[in-house]
């Protein structure tokens, strides 16, 4: 890859500004963009300077455009330094840029490099008569030809180092040269002409419907005079093939359901059967209750139905006599549901918990845990501390936490026999101190404080 540096500054003009006519040709550039986006006009101007200043780029030249552009001048030189069509150093009166990416150089781009080195020199040496200089290159875009270069403005292809060093002679003294491929290649076809699509019929009309016309003189051909039905071409091929190698089908596809609806009306009267038994629309009009319709009613509906009549012909016991549900009579009293579940302790604690609410309704509102605890209960009494030094694990009550458990430490209860004999107002008055009245009620710290301590179940 090239070197992308700016040249000495031992080369650098001293300054650079566009000539009037190229000034004038800048602001033509300049004026296609709206106001505002001058920046974009960046690379054409930068090529004029660089074409004006002898093919390549001084510093004065991109500090130049810069300030015709409003922009920074370190912008300007990043446009500069990435793309190689700009040179950053003085080139020979023809710039030869050799592409070397993968096309080229699997075609042959390393023998022109290693021409150009041995006729001018490293990459960026100008000749001594100021012709020639070179440099290699990203692909130019022309890689169907490669090898290639470009020289100044026109690419040359399909070379040779034969062939480019007879160009480079021909460019020194001053004869024509051929742009574009060397080998006579016109734009990018393949090498010695077109290979593909080159039959003439494709193009004069005469390939069209040919296939059809085949297989219609193939089908006379085969068609007995005996058999006028007889299949021909692609007909007879397939009639051929389906003979000599049938395909599986399955049983119903394509084919209409045939069978036998039972229950169908029309099927039932073929049966000889009645469409709607007499006691079943009997049945159903004393119910009130079928939502079947008179005529979906069929043999076997007697069952599903369960009518009482039919029940009572069969000679089985009423209903109630079996457990069975039936719809109660208009003016019967609607019986009572069963219990909701509650238990009785559960039942309590509902109570307890009405009853709390409302003697803490009358208490003022920044009223302390103590004397909430109070309104509604007794505090139980307490110990000075655990006895022994050894607290009973309260935590093992379930509903009590560690840190219920260090409130409880707080009030002077430390084991589970103290809790197994609280009382209704006891239970109170810790529940709301707590917080949470009811609860103790509802998860039965009592009972389990007893089971705990042993004193009780
Ligand atoms: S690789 Fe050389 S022109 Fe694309």
């Amino acid at each position: 890859m090239a070197n992308r540096r700016l040249a000495p500054a031992s080369e650098q003009p001293a300054s650079f500004a566009f000539s009037s006519e190229n000034a004038e040709w800048a602001k033509t550039q300049i004026a296609k963009y709206p106001e505002g986006r001058q920046a974009s006009a960046v690379i054409p101007l930068l090529w004029k300077a660089q074409e004006q200043n002898g093919g390549w780029l001084p510093r004065a030249a991109i500090e130049a455009v810069a300030a015709e552009l409003g922009m920074p001048n370190i912008r300007v030189l990043e446009v500069a330094t990435f793309y190689t069509m700009f040179a950053l150093e003085p080139v020979g009166r023809y710039w030869i840029q050799v592409c070397g990416t993968v096309p080229c150089d699997s075609c042959g781009a390393r023998g022109l490099k290693e021409m150009l080195q041995a006729r001018l020199g490293p990459p960026g040496h100008v000749s001594a008569d100021g012709t020639f200089s070179w440099l290699e290159v990203e692909c130019l875009g022309a890689c169907c030809n490669a090898p290639m270069v470009q020289i100044n403005q026109d690419y040359y292809e399909d070379l040779t180092p034969e062939t480019l060093g007879q160009l480079m002679d021909d460019l020194a003294a001053g004869r024509p040269v051929k742009i574009g491929s060397q080998t006579g290649r016109v734009s990018s076809e393949p090498l010695g002409g077109a290979n593909t699509l080159i039959d003439p019929t494709l193009y004069d009309g005469s390939r069209v419907g040919a296939w059809r016309k085949r297989f219609e003189e193939a089908g006379k051909a085969e068609e007995p005079a005996a058999n006028p039905v007889s299949k021909t071409g692609e007909a007879a091929a397939s009639a051929q093939q389906a003979a000599t190698n049938p395909k599986p089908a399955r049983p119903d596809a394509g084919r209409p359901v045939e069978r036998t609806v039972s229950d169908a009306p029309a099927q039932r009267a073929a049966n000889g059967e009645e469409p709607v038994k007499p006691e079943d629309r009997a049945d159903a009009a004393e119910r009130g209750r079928s939502t079947a319709k008179h005529g979906a009613a069929r043999p076997g509906d007697a069952d599903v139905l369960d009518s009482p009549a039919k029940r009572v012909a069969e000679g089985e016991p009423a209903a109630g006599e079996q457990g069975h549900q039936e719809a109660p009579a208009r003016d019967a009293v609607p019986q009572q549901p069963e219990a909701s579940g509650a238990s009785e302790t559960e039942v309590a604690a509902e109570a307890e918990e009405a009853r709390v609410a409302g003697a803490l309704a009358a208490l003022p509102k920044d009223a302390s845990p103590e004397q909430k605890a109070d309104a509604v209960g007794k505090r139980p009494p307490g110990l000075e501390g655990a006895r022994a030094g050894q607290p009973d694990d309260l935590t093992r009550i379930r509903g009590i936490g560690p840190g219920n458990s260090q409130r409880l430490n707080g009030l002077g209860i430390y084991h589970f026999d103290q809790i197994a004999v609280w009382t209704r107002d006891e239970i109170a008055w810790v529940g709301t101190y707590l917080a949470f009245p009811g609860r103790i009620d509802r998860e039965d710290w009592v009972g389990q404080a007893k089971t705990l301590s042993g004193t009780g179940a």
